[in-house]
Protein backbone atom coordinates (compact mmCIF):
# COMPACT_ATOMS: atom_id res chain seq x y z
CA UNK A 1 0.00 0.00 0.00
CA UNK A 2 1.31 3.42 -1.09
CA UNK A 3 1.58 6.21 1.42
CA UNK A 4 -1.26 7.99 0.11
CA UNK A 5 -3.49 4.90 -0.31
CA UNK A 6 -2.41 4.61 3.63
CA UNK A 7 -3.88 7.79 3.67
CA UNK A 8 -6.95 7.72 1.31
CA UNK A 9 -7.83 4.49 4.08
CA UNK A 10 -7.22 6.53 7.05
CA UNK A 11 -8.48 9.81 7.12
CA UNK A 12 -11.75 11.26 6.50
CA UNK A 13 -12.85 14.68 5.32
CA UNK A 14 -15.24 14.38 8.12
CA UNK A 15 -12.15 12.92 10.33
CA UNK A 16 -10.68 16.58 9.01
CA UNK A 17 -11.70 19.58 11.18
CA UNK A 18 -13.60 21.06 8.06
CA UNK A 19 -12.40 24.42 7.22
CA UNK A 20 -14.70 24.82 4.40
CA UNK A 21 -14.38 27.94 2.80
CA UNK A 22 -15.53 27.58 -0.76
CA UNK A 23 -18.92 28.96 -0.70
CA UNK A 24 -21.72 26.43 -0.75
CA UNK A 25 -24.53 28.57 -1.67
CA UNK A 26 -22.92 28.03 -4.94
CA UNK A 27 -23.25 24.58 -5.47
CA UNK A 28 -25.28 22.02 -5.30
CA UNK A 29 -23.28 18.80 -4.68
CA UNK A 30 -22.86 17.75 -0.97
CA UNK A 31 -18.82 17.10 -0.09
CA UNK A 32 -19.81 14.12 0.81
CA UNK A 33 -20.43 12.97 -2.42
CA UNK A 34 -17.22 13.48 -3.55
CA UNK A 35 -15.09 12.20 -0.92
CA UNK A 36 -14.91 8.38 -2.04
CA UNK A 37 -14.52 9.88 -5.73
CA UNK A 38 -11.25 10.45 -7.89
CA UNK A 39 -11.94 13.88 -7.38
CA UNK A 40 -10.79 13.65 -3.78
CA UNK A 41 -6.86 15.08 -3.23
CA UNK A 42 -5.61 14.29 0.46
CA UNK A 43 -2.39 14.71 2.06
CA UNK A 44 -2.28 13.41 5.99
CA UNK A 45 -3.72 16.67 7.08
CA UNK A 46 -5.50 17.75 4.56
CA UNK A 47 -7.97 17.86 1.62
CA UNK A 48 -9.08 19.64 -1.52
CA UNK A 49 -12.13 18.41 -3.94
CA UNK A 50 -10.62 19.58 -7.17
CA UNK A 51 -13.13 18.86 -10.35
CA UNK A 52 -12.85 19.28 -13.95
CA UNK A 53 -16.05 21.64 -14.88
CA UNK A 54 -19.24 19.62 -15.32
CA UNK A 55 -17.40 16.53 -14.07
CA UNK A 56 -19.92 14.59 -11.70
CA UNK A 57 -18.39 12.25 -8.66
CA UNK A 58 -18.84 9.14 -10.65
CA UNK A 59 -16.51 10.45 -13.24
CA UNK A 60 -13.71 9.22 -14.93
CA UNK A 61 -10.98 11.27 -15.73
CA UNK A 62 -12.15 11.84 -19.87
CA UNK A 63 -15.45 13.91 -18.20
CA UNK A 64 -13.96 17.25 -18.40
CA UNK A 65 -15.81 19.31 -21.24
CA UNK A 66 -13.91 22.35 -20.87
CA UNK A 67 -10.16 23.81 -20.24
CA UNK A 68 -11.03 25.04 -17.01
CA UNK A 69 -11.39 22.80 -13.37
CA UNK A 70 -12.54 23.86 -9.47
CA UNK A 71 -11.67 23.64 -6.11
CA UNK A 72 -14.73 23.16 -4.54
CA UNK A 73 -13.74 22.40 -0.93
CA UNK A 74 -10.46 22.97 0.89
CA UNK A 75 -9.96 20.99 3.91
CA UNK A 76 -7.31 20.56 6.83
CA UNK A 77 -6.96 18.98 9.99
CA UNK A 78 -5.56 21.73 12.22
CA UNK A 79 -3.79 25.24 11.45
CA UNK A 80 -0.19 23.35 11.83
CA UNK A 81 1.56 23.28 8.41
CA UNK A 82 -1.20 24.03 6.03
CA UNK A 83 0.91 25.01 3.02
CA UNK A 84 2.68 22.00 3.41
CA UNK A 85 -0.17 19.88 3.71
CA UNK A 86 -2.24 21.52 1.25
CA UNK A 87 0.44 22.04 -1.36
CA UNK A 88 0.88 18.02 -1.36
CA UNK A 89 -2.87 17.40 -1.81
CA UNK A 90 -3.01 21.11 -4.66
CA UNK A 91 -0.23 18.72 -6.88
CA UNK A 92 -1.91 15.48 -7.09
CA UNK A 93 -4.98 17.28 -7.48
CA UNK A 94 -2.84 19.00 -10.57
CA UNK A 95 -1.86 16.57 -11.84
CA UNK A 96 -4.99 14.19 -12.41
CA UNK A 97 -6.56 18.01 -13.50
CA UNK A 98 -3.76 18.54 -16.05
CA UNK A 99 -4.47 14.54 -17.32
CA UNK A 100 -7.94 15.54 -18.06
CA UNK A 101 -7.23 18.49 -20.12
CA UNK A 102 -7.40 21.41 -17.48
CA UNK A 103 -5.36 23.87 -18.23
CA UNK A 104 -6.81 26.12 -15.52
CA UNK A 105 -7.91 25.74 -12.34
CA UNK A 106 -10.15 27.73 -10.42
CA UNK A 107 -11.43 28.60 -6.72
CA UNK A 108 -13.70 31.28 -4.25
CA UNK A 109 -12.55 32.25 -1.13
CA UNK A 110 -14.43 34.36 1.40
CA UNK A 111 -12.04 37.62 2.35
CA UNK A 112 -12.52 37.48 5.85
CA UNK A 113 -12.23 33.32 5.85
CA UNK A 114 -9.73 30.54 5.45
CA UNK A 115 -8.11 30.01 3.42
CA UNK A 116 -6.44 33.21 3.33
CA UNK A 117 -4.95 35.65 0.45
CA UNK A 118 -1.30 34.75 1.08
CA UNK A 119 -2.31 30.89 1.41
CA UNK A 120 -3.73 31.33 -2.09
CA UNK A 121 -1.10 33.09 -2.87
CA UNK A 122 1.55 31.10 -1.58
CA UNK A 123 -0.32 27.82 -3.85
CA UNK A 124 -0.04 30.01 -6.53
CA UNK A 125 -3.51 31.70 -6.75
CA UNK A 126 -4.18 34.59 -8.43
CA UNK A 127 -7.58 36.66 -7.55
CA UNK A 128 -8.85 37.77 -10.95
CA UNK A 129 -12.66 38.30 -10.33
CA UNK A 130 -14.86 39.67 -7.48
CA UNK A 131 -18.75 37.35 -6.62
CA UNK A 132 -21.83 39.54 -5.17
CA UNK A 133 -25.02 38.35 -3.99
CA UNK A 134 -27.77 40.36 -4.66
CA UNK A 135 -31.34 39.79 -3.36
CA UNK A 136 -34.77 41.26 -3.02
CA UNK A 137 -37.36 40.42 -0.54
CA UNK A 138 -40.73 39.67 -2.61
CA UNK A 139 -43.53 41.88 -1.84
CA UNK A 140 -47.01 40.75 -3.74
CA UNK A 141 -45.22 40.82 -7.05
CA UNK A 142 -47.75 41.36 -9.85
CA UNK A 143 -47.88 39.01 -12.65
CA UNK A 144 -46.77 41.15 -15.81
CA UNK A 145 -47.33 40.53 -19.08
CA UNK A 146 -44.79 40.39 -22.07
CA UNK A 147 -44.28 39.51 -25.99
CA UNK A 148 -42.13 36.60 -24.22
CA UNK A 149 -43.59 32.58 -23.99
CA UNK A 150 -42.24 31.60 -20.97
CA UNK A 151 -43.07 28.34 -19.95
CA UNK A 152 -41.32 25.98 -17.01
CA UNK A 153 -38.99 23.28 -18.18
CA UNK A 154 -39.95 19.81 -19.46
CA UNK A 155 -37.31 17.10 -19.55
CA UNK A 156 -36.78 17.28 -23.18
CA UNK A 157 -35.66 20.94 -23.24
CA UNK A 158 -32.73 19.34 -21.30
CA UNK A 159 -30.18 19.18 -24.25
CA UNK A 160 -31.46 22.93 -25.82
CA UNK A 161 -30.29 24.11 -22.17
CA UNK A 162 -27.46 22.53 -22.06
CA UNK A 163 -26.39 24.48 -25.37
CA UNK A 164 -27.94 27.69 -24.40
CA UNK A 165 -25.85 28.03 -21.70
CA UNK A 166 -22.37 26.78 -23.13
CA UNK A 167 -23.36 29.50 -25.49
CA UNK A 168 -24.67 31.93 -23.12
CA UNK A 169 -21.20 31.96 -20.73
CA UNK A 170 -17.85 32.06 -20.30
CA UNK A 171 -15.76 30.14 -18.78
CA UNK A 172 -15.54 28.74 -16.23
CA UNK A 173 -19.25 29.59 -15.12
CA UNK A 174 -21.05 27.25 -17.92
CA UNK A 175 -22.13 23.79 -16.95
CA UNK A 176 -21.31 20.73 -18.01
CA UNK A 177 -24.06 17.75 -18.29
CA UNK A 178 -23.77 15.99 -15.23
CA UNK A 179 -23.84 19.46 -13.50
CA UNK A 180 -26.99 20.96 -15.48
CA UNK A 181 -29.15 17.51 -14.62
CA UNK A 182 -28.12 17.44 -11.10
CA UNK A 183 -29.37 20.81 -11.03
CA UNK A 184 -32.30 20.59 -12.71
CA UNK A 185 -33.52 17.47 -10.64
CA UNK A 186 -33.42 19.33 -7.51
CA UNK A 187 -34.48 22.71 -8.68
CA UNK A 188 -37.70 24.62 -6.90
CA UNK A 189 -38.26 26.10 -10.19
CA UNK A 190 -37.32 26.67 -13.93
CA UNK A 191 -38.25 28.43 -16.37
CA UNK A 192 -37.92 28.52 -20.52
CA UNK A 193 -38.44 31.01 -22.99
CA UNK A 194 -39.29 29.43 -26.15
CA UNK A 195 -39.10 31.30 -29.38
CA UNK A 196 -40.97 28.96 -32.44
CA UNK A 197 -39.34 26.15 -30.94
CA UNK A 198 -36.03 27.08 -29.87
CA UNK A 199 -35.73 27.69 -26.32
CA UNK A 200 -33.81 31.20 -25.85
CA UNK A 201 -33.46 31.88 -22.49
CA UNK A 202 -33.59 29.94 -18.84
CA UNK A 203 -34.25 30.49 -15.42
CA UNK A 204 -33.05 27.92 -12.80
CA UNK A 205 -33.64 28.48 -9.09
CA UNK A 206 -33.50 26.21 -6.15
CA UNK A 207 -33.90 26.37 -2.07
CA UNK A 208 -30.62 25.70 -0.39
CA UNK A 209 -31.50 25.25 2.84
CA UNK A 210 -34.91 23.92 5.10
CA UNK A 211 -36.17 27.96 4.70
CA UNK A 212 -38.70 27.02 2.23
CA UNK A 213 -39.19 31.04 2.69
CA UNK A 214 -35.80 31.52 0.99
CA UNK A 215 -35.02 30.45 -2.85
CA UNK A 216 -31.43 31.11 -5.11
CA UNK A 217 -31.32 31.80 -8.56
CA UNK A 218 -28.54 30.00 -9.66
CA UNK A 219 -29.08 30.33 -13.43
CA UNK A 220 -30.01 32.92 -15.65
CA UNK A 221 -29.04 32.70 -19.25
CA UNK A 222 -30.07 34.84 -22.75
CA UNK A 223 -29.22 33.54 -26.21
CA UNK A 224 -26.56 35.81 -27.12
CA UNK A 225 -28.72 36.07 -30.28
CA UNK A 226 -31.81 37.36 -28.54
CA UNK A 227 -30.10 40.04 -25.69
CA UNK A 228 -31.54 43.48 -25.14
CA UNK A 229 -35.11 42.24 -25.81
CA UNK A 230 -36.18 41.90 -22.48
CA UNK A 231 -36.29 38.03 -21.98
CA UNK A 232 -33.77 38.43 -19.17
CA UNK A 233 -36.49 40.47 -17.57
CA UNK A 234 -39.39 38.86 -18.59
CA UNK A 235 -37.58 35.39 -16.75
CA UNK A 236 -37.30 37.07 -13.72
CA UNK A 237 -40.45 38.86 -13.61
CA UNK A 238 -42.17 35.34 -13.96
CA UNK A 239 -40.23 33.73 -11.72
CA UNK A 240 -40.85 36.33 -8.87
CA UNK A 241 -44.42 36.38 -9.41
CA UNK A 242 -44.77 32.15 -9.25
CA UNK A 243 -42.22 32.33 -6.30
CA UNK A 244 -44.10 34.24 -4.05
CA UNK A 245 -47.23 32.56 -5.15
CA UNK A 246 -45.48 29.39 -3.72
CA UNK A 247 -44.84 31.51 -0.20
CA UNK A 248 -41.41 32.26 -0.85
CA UNK A 249 -40.00 35.95 0.48
CA UNK A 250 -36.60 36.22 0.09
CA UNK A 251 -35.27 35.47 -3.36
CA UNK A 252 -31.07 35.91 -3.92
CA UNK A 253 -29.05 35.63 -6.89
CA UNK A 254 -25.05 36.34 -7.78
CA UNK A 255 -23.10 38.07 -10.57
CA UNK A 256 -19.54 39.37 -11.30
CA UNK A 257 -19.04 42.86 -9.94
CA UNK A 258 -17.88 43.27 -13.80
CA UNK A 259 -21.10 41.94 -15.39
CA UNK A 260 -22.97 45.34 -15.78
CA UNK A 261 -25.90 43.86 -17.96
CA UNK A 262 -26.70 41.36 -15.09
CA UNK A 263 -25.98 44.33 -12.26
CA UNK A 264 -28.01 46.37 -14.36
CA UNK A 265 -30.93 43.83 -14.98
CA UNK A 266 -30.98 43.52 -11.64
CA UNK A 267 -30.50 46.54 -9.92
CA UNK A 268 -33.68 47.53 -12.48
CA UNK A 269 -35.77 44.85 -10.60
CA UNK A 270 -35.31 46.04 -7.07
CA UNK A 271 -32.18 43.69 -6.48
CA UNK A 272 -29.79 44.85 -3.91
CA UNK A 273 -26.28 43.86 -3.46
CA UNK A 274 -25.96 41.73 -0.10
CA UNK A 275 -23.52 39.74 2.06
CA UNK A 276 -19.74 39.54 1.59
CA UNK A 277 -18.39 39.83 -1.96
CA UNK A 278 -15.88 36.42 -2.61
CA UNK A 279 -13.00 36.74 -4.29
CA UNK A 280 -12.61 34.45 -7.45
CA UNK A 281 -8.93 33.06 -7.74
CA UNK A 282 -7.36 31.47 -10.65
CA UNK A 283 -4.36 29.06 -11.44
CA UNK A 284 -2.75 28.34 -14.85
CA UNK A 285 -1.99 24.80 -15.07
CA UNK A 286 1.80 24.42 -16.51
CA UNK A 287 1.67 21.79 -19.41
C1 LIG B 1 -27.66 39.19 -18.24
C2 LIG B 1 -28.62 38.62 -19.30
C3 LIG B 1 -29.40 37.45 -18.71
C4 LIG B 1 -29.62 39.75 -19.67
O1 LIG B 1 -30.62 39.21 -20.51
P1 LIG B 1 -31.40 40.12 -21.55
O2 LIG B 1 -32.55 39.35 -22.09
O3 LIG B 1 -30.46 40.68 -22.56
O4 LIG B 1 -31.91 41.32 -20.61
P2 LIG B 1 -33.07 42.34 -20.91
O5 LIG B 1 -33.24 42.53 -22.38
O6 LIG B 1 -34.27 41.95 -20.13
O7 LIG B 1 -32.43 43.70 -20.30
C5 LIG B 1 -33.07 44.44 -19.29
C6 LIG B 1 -32.20 45.61 -18.90
O8 LIG B 1 -30.96 45.16 -18.37
C7 LIG B 1 -29.91 46.05 -18.80
N1 LIG B 1 -29.01 45.37 -19.74
C8 LIG B 1 -29.13 44.11 -20.21
N2 LIG B 1 -28.08 43.83 -21.03
C9 LIG B 1 -27.29 44.93 -21.04
C10 LIG B 1 -26.06 45.24 -21.68
N3 LIG B 1 -25.44 44.33 -22.48
N4 LIG B 1 -25.50 46.45 -21.46
C11 LIG B 1 -26.11 47.35 -20.65
N5 LIG B 1 -27.31 47.11 -20.02
C12 LIG B 1 -27.88 45.91 -20.21
C13 LIG B 1 -30.60 47.20 -19.51
O9 LIG B 1 -30.96 48.16 -18.54
C14 LIG B 1 -31.81 46.49 -20.07
O10 LIG B 1 -32.87 47.38 -20.36
P3 LIG B 1 -32.87 48.13 -21.78
O11 LIG B 1 -32.57 47.13 -22.84
O12 LIG B 1 -34.27 48.68 -21.86
O13 LIG B 1 -31.81 49.20 -21.67
C15 LIG B 1 -27.88 38.20 -20.58
O14 LIG B 1 -27.03 39.25 -20.99
C16 LIG B 1 -27.04 36.94 -20.42
O15 LIG B 1 -27.52 35.81 -20.61
N6 LIG B 1 -25.73 37.11 -20.09
C17 LIG B 1 -24.80 35.97 -19.94
C18 LIG B 1 -25.12 35.15 -18.71
C19 LIG B 1 -25.18 36.01 -17.48
O16 LIG B 1 -24.37 36.89 -17.29
N7 LIG B 1 -26.19 35.71 -16.63
C20 LIG B 1 -26.48 36.50 -15.45
C21 LIG B 1 -25.46 36.50 -14.41
S1 LIG B 1 -25.24 35.00 -13.61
Amino acid sequence: MSVQEAFRERISLFHLEHQRRVADWLYWWAPAEWEKSRWCFRSSAAAVIAIPTGCAPEDGAECANDESGWIRWWAIADGKSETKHLRFALTQAEEALRASGVHRLWTLSLPAEWPSRALLETLGFSRVETLITLRKTLIAPQRLLTPWRVREFQADDTASLLSLDTRAFAEPWRLGNADLRRLLACSRLTLVVEVETEVVGYLCAIQQSDDAESVHIVRLAVDPAYRRRGIGTALLLEAQWQLARQGVRIVSLNTMEGNYAARKLYAALGFKATRTPAWVWQKPLMP
